[in-house]
């Protein structure tokens, strides 16, 4: 068992992580009100693992979403608000977020707003939600104009991680998942980047030691830096987000559909980010291709196949994270060098674009 503290005075708590966590039910007990625990899920993690926790003997009142990013949405937000209602949650609840990113960011959302705010925990069962959104208290729905742009800071009261959960993950998830334990080693940490070169076959196909190792590494770093930047005002936060305004922004030319994941975009993102740097002259191009080497080792995408640079570039302009008109960009001088710069034109950002994609895919917008 490791454990993990966020410190944020009275908005507190730990992060557990432990093999097995889930078959035991004095860990689930202090979420109960009279025996009863009321848990929202995605139903095809429930499928999955659900059978486990409800092995518990804890009376489960269970609300199942349907799984995929389309149930972050203003209708799902209020159809699990009415239900949650409907089985009378209190504010002195705390409802268990049971999936991965998807679940954890609508179930926190809806706690934040229940009753002017209720207490929520995470149970993240992907890998992407074990090392990043289950931990900070990031809360969002997607809505017309973008990804995440409607949400909260609404801190859980525990995250619960039992990484045994990764052995029914999809291998197409595990490996999108990766992208954002690789993302710490490139932000601040070169030896737990030159760790991942040396360990991910063995934690991609299941190594239980290897698995503890990542997620404990990269939920320490998540947590000292929320715990200095809780809001993504001026400190390090902003970090975590390397590769995500590339991402997000492949994400919405793939229609945020099945045929680009979050973490391939993540991916394909952290590649351009790191070799815009080295356009720029700030970072030595032996790194950028040691990131990118990493990445398609590990069967991850890193290359943009969807939309053009004036699309790309468009949707950056609705970046939520913008401020005075200009878009924020996580560059890097180096491999664990990761750094903020708020001077970068989105004109050059689309010439950089413009020698990435291939010459016959920019005729016209949209994805080709
Ligand atoms: N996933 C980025 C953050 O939590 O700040």
């Amino acid at each position: 068992m490791r454990d993990v503290e966020v410190g944020l005075d009275e908005r507190s708590y730990t992060i557990r992580i432990e093999d097995g966590l889930l078959d035991r039910r004095e860990a689930f007990e202090p979420f109960a009100r009279g025996g009863r625990m009321v848990v929202v899920a995605d139903d095809s993690v429930w499928a999955a693992q659900g059978a486990r926790l409800a092995a518990s003997g804890l009376d489960i009142a269970l609300i199942e979403v349907p799984s995929g990013e389309a149930s972050k949405s203003w209708d799902r937000l209020i159809w699990l608000v009415d239900r949650l209602l409907e089985l009378g949650v209190e504010r002195s609840d705390t409802i268990l977020a049971f999936g991965g990113g998807m679940v954890g960011d609508l179930t926190g959302f809806a706690a934040s707003i229940l009753n002017r705010g209720c207490a929520y925990a995470q149970v993240p069962t992907t890998l992407l939600a074990q090392v990043d959104s289950s931990v900070g208290g990031k809360t969002a729905i997607n809505v017309a104009a973008g990804k995440n742009l409607v949400g909260a800071f609404h801190q859980p009261s525990a995250v619960l991680i039992d990484p045994t959960t990764l052995d029914t993950l999809p291998d197409r998830e595990l490996r999108a998942g990766y992208a954002e334990v690789v993302k710490y080693g490139l932000i601040a940490d070169p030896a737990f980047f030159a760790w991942c070169e040396a360990n991910s076959a063995a934690l991609i196909a299941g190594d239980a030691a290897a698995r503890a190792e990542a997620i404990e590494t990269c939920v320490r770093m998540k947590a000292a830096i929320v715990g200095e930047d809780e809001r993504e005002t001026g400190g390090r936060r902003a970090l975590l987000n390397l590769g995500h305004t590339f991402g997000h922004a492949l994400e919405a030319e793939a229609g945020y559909s099945g045929d680009l994941l979050h973490g391939e975009a993540v991916a394909i993102g952290m590649v351009l980010a790191f070799r815009f740097s080295v356009e720029r002259g700030l970072c030595p191009s032996a790194d950028a291709d040691r990131v990118e080497a990493h990445l398609t080792a590990a069967g991850l995408p890193t290359r943009p196949v969807h939309g053009t640079p004036a699309a790309l570039v468009g949707h950056m302009t609705k970046d939520k994270k913008r401020e005075g008109g200009r878009t924020a960009f996580i560059l890097a001088r180096g491999i664990g060098q990761a750094f903020v710069d708020k001077g970068v034109e989105l004109s050059e950002v689309e010439a950089f674009l413009a020698g990435e994609i291939p010459p016959h895919r920019q005729m016209g917008r949209g994805t080709t």
